[in-house]
This record gives structure tokens, C-alpha cells and sequence, in this order.
């Protein structure tokens, strides 16, 4: 398994500002799936999803996990919300290293995004109603792509942070326990 550190979630949930602040924290570098895309294809994600469909960004979102995969690892990556919904795409999350799931509720989507326009998943009549489906929708699909889950309401960002921090160490400390008792048996011989 990959090094990398992977933030997944709703739209809205924190993902791209909660990974800038672990990237402070931890010293690594970060990158932002959604704004690979928007680089590599010089349009907007709203451009992409009406000039080339839903499918073609999607299909995007594959290539850059499998770029990502060949490139450094010990990121912080943070992902689009649709992203883990592609079989291959959990595929490559799991390869790619640990994944977090920021997990919120409609609500709070509901208030974060009221005036948002750069989701088209959201733009059009009765957002709130996109979102409880979505959700609802995805909901399982993020809880099993997952290794940790945080919730993300009513949180601040240390707050979060702290969580997430906390967390990883737990995943680490079995192998840190490991190589302690590795390294004790070698002293000892
Ligand atoms: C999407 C989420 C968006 C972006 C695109 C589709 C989704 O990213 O990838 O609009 O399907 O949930 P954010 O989760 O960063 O908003």
C-alpha cells in the first residue's frame, strides 16, 4: 500500500482545506484532484461537465488517481466527492495509501453550499433534495472505501486535525511496536 494520505467525502465537507492544514502540519505537499483536472484540461470543472458530460470527467478522475500512483508518494491528496463512486477508483484509493472520509450531514452541506455555483451536480431547482439523495446515495460507498472515519459538523479545523492526527498514530503505533520488539531482539542477540 501506497504512503499517501487521501481525504474523501461530500462536496463541501473540507476536503481541499482540511488537506492545505495536514499539509502544514505533517510537512508534506498536497494536491487537489479536482484542480489537477482543472489544470491539465485548462477548463473549469463546470466547463468539463457541460462541454464533455459527466462521464468524461469521471473518466479524468481515473487518470489522475493512476498518475498520482506513479508519482511521489507521502502526499496529502484530497479527492472529488464522486470520486470514490468508480470500482477502479477504490481500487487505486486503497493502493494509493489511507484513506479518511470526512463524513457530514445534509445539513450542514445544505448551509456550507446555499450559494455556491461551482457544483454542478447541485446547480438547478431544489438543491437541498440533490443533496439528501446524493448522500444518501454515497453514503455506504465512503464508509467502505474508508480506513478512518471523522465527523466533519459542527468542528473546527484544529478540532478536525487533531482527530485525523490522532487517528493515524493509531494506525501506525502496531507497527511502531513491532520494530521496537525487532530491534529489542537484535540488541539482545
Ligand atoms: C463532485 C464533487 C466535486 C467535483 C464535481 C463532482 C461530486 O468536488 O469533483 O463537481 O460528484 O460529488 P468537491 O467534492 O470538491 O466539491
Amino acid at each position: 500500500m501506497g504512503s499517501n494520505i487521501i481525504l474523501t467525502g461530500f462536496m463541501g465537507c473540507g476536503k481541499s482545506s482540511v488537506g492545505v492544514r495536514l499539509s502544514y502540519r505533517l510537512r508534506r505537499t498536497v494536491e487537489d484532484t479536482d484542480k489537477r483536472i482543472e489544470r491539465q484540461a485548462q477548463m473549469t470543472v463546470s466547463e468539463i461537465f457541460e462541454r464533455l458530460g459527466e462521464e468524461e470527467f469521471r473518466r479524468m478522475e481515473t487518470q489522475c488517481l493512476e498518475q498520482l500512483k506513479e508519482e511521489q508518494q507521502e502526499q496529502i491528496i484530497s479527492t472529488g466527492g464522486g470520486l470514490p463512486l468508480r470500482e477502479r477508483n477504490r481500487e487505486l484509493l486503497k493502493e494509493l495509501g489511507t484513506v479518511i472520509y470526512l463524513r457530514v450531514t445534509p445539513r450542514t452541506v445544505c448551509v456550507r453550499l446555499a450559494y455556491d455555483t461551482t457544483r454542478p451536480l447541485l446547480q438547478g431547482e431544489n438543491p437541498e433534495e440533490k443533496i439528501s439523495r446524493l448522500m444518501q446515495e454515497r453514503a455506504g460507498v465512503y464508509e467502505s472505501t474508508a480506513d478512518l472515519i471523522v465527523d466533519v459538523d459542527d468542528r473546527n479545523y484544529e478540532e478536525i486535525l487533531d482527530e485525523i492526527l490522532e487517528k493515524l498514530d493509531g494506525i501506525k503505533a502496531p507497527d511502531r511496536t513491532e520494530r521496537l520488539e525487532e530491534d529489542n531482539e537484535t540488541a539482545g542477540n
